[in-house]
């Protein structure tokens, strides 16, 4: 357990707590905005009941919980996965793929000890979707309506997406309206390819008909996720990112 001042600290970091530079992700901020959002959010918010993992794309006009994923409608064997809304669920999960992301150098602003705290957790998951129902980040370029899902299997996080649903001058040129990663541990499993083919659905449910996605060229994992789900490169951007457009279904 947290004490008075080191929660205090705890929660004040939360503030900038962001995906950075992720990988090869733009700039992609996840939280931001003041602080009493997030701990107003959490007091009006009822309690976690596990197992009842909520859906963000809450439009209405989304599907709820994706089921099972498959590697995007193509060939090769199931890929075991759903996306969800960030939950306490996977806590747990959540908090061994950080240690590898950290050991792989990405996601350092995200402190492991600070989300510890089931609490503290909870209230951060819960500031990723209002941030992006909002349109709020810390970092401009990520300044419009969003939606952030985990990509699971039971209890173990696997990956995230974060879906844009709109674009700027600057997601045009990096960042597009879709950018994703997969915990190192779980890598060349085909869960990258399963987790862009769900996403495309949920896009498709909010209205993004054809989405725009960048990578750096010498992204080889990340160009073949695109193309197996159909993304037709079109040209390269000013910030020198292959850009691929795809068609939501
Ligand atoms: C890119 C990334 C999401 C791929 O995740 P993944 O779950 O390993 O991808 P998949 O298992 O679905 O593999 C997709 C394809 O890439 C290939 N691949 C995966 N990792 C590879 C690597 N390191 N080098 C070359 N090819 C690779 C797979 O063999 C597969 O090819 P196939 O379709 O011909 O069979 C993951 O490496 C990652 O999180 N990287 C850091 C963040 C990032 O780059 N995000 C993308 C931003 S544009």
């Amino acid at each position: 357990m947290l004490d008075a001042s080191r929660r205090a600290n705890s929660l004040t970091a939360l503030k900038s707590f962001t995906w950075g530079t992720v990988g090869h992700l733009p700039c992609v901020n996840l939280l931001s905005g003041p602080l009493s959002i997030i701990l107003f959010h959490h007091r009006i918010r009822p309690r976690h009941t596990p197992g009842a993992q909520r859906v963000i794309a809450s439009s209405g006009s989304a599907r709820p919980e994706t089921g099972t994923g498959t590697t995007g409608g193509l060939s090769g064997p199931p890929v075991a996965g759903r996306l969800i809304a960030p939950s306490l669920d996977v806590h747990a999960s959540f908090l061994d793929a950080l240690s590898e992301y950290h050991e792989e150098g990405i996601h350092l602003d995200l402190v492991s000890e600070e989300l510890v705290d089931t609490t503290t957790f909870q209230a951060w998951a819960d500031g990723l979707q209002l941030a992006g129902v909002r349109g709020e980040a810390s970092c401009e370029r990520d300044r419009v309506p969003h939606r952030v899902l985990w990509w699971v299997h039971n209890d173990q996080y696997i990956g995230r997406v974060r879906i844009n649903l709109t674009l700027n001058e600057s997601l045009l040129a990096f960042g597009g309206h879709i950018g994703y990663d997969v915990r190192p541990s779980a890598r060349r499993q085909g869960h990258a390819t399963a987790l862009l083919g769900e996403a495309l659905r949920v896009a498709h449910n909010l209205g993004v008909a054809t989405a725009l996605l960048t990578c750096a060229p010498e992204n080889t994992a990340s160009r073949r996720v695109i193309e197996r789900n159909g993304g037709s490169l079109r040209d390269v951007s000013s910030a020198g990112r292959l850009r691929y457009w795809c068609l939501t279904r």
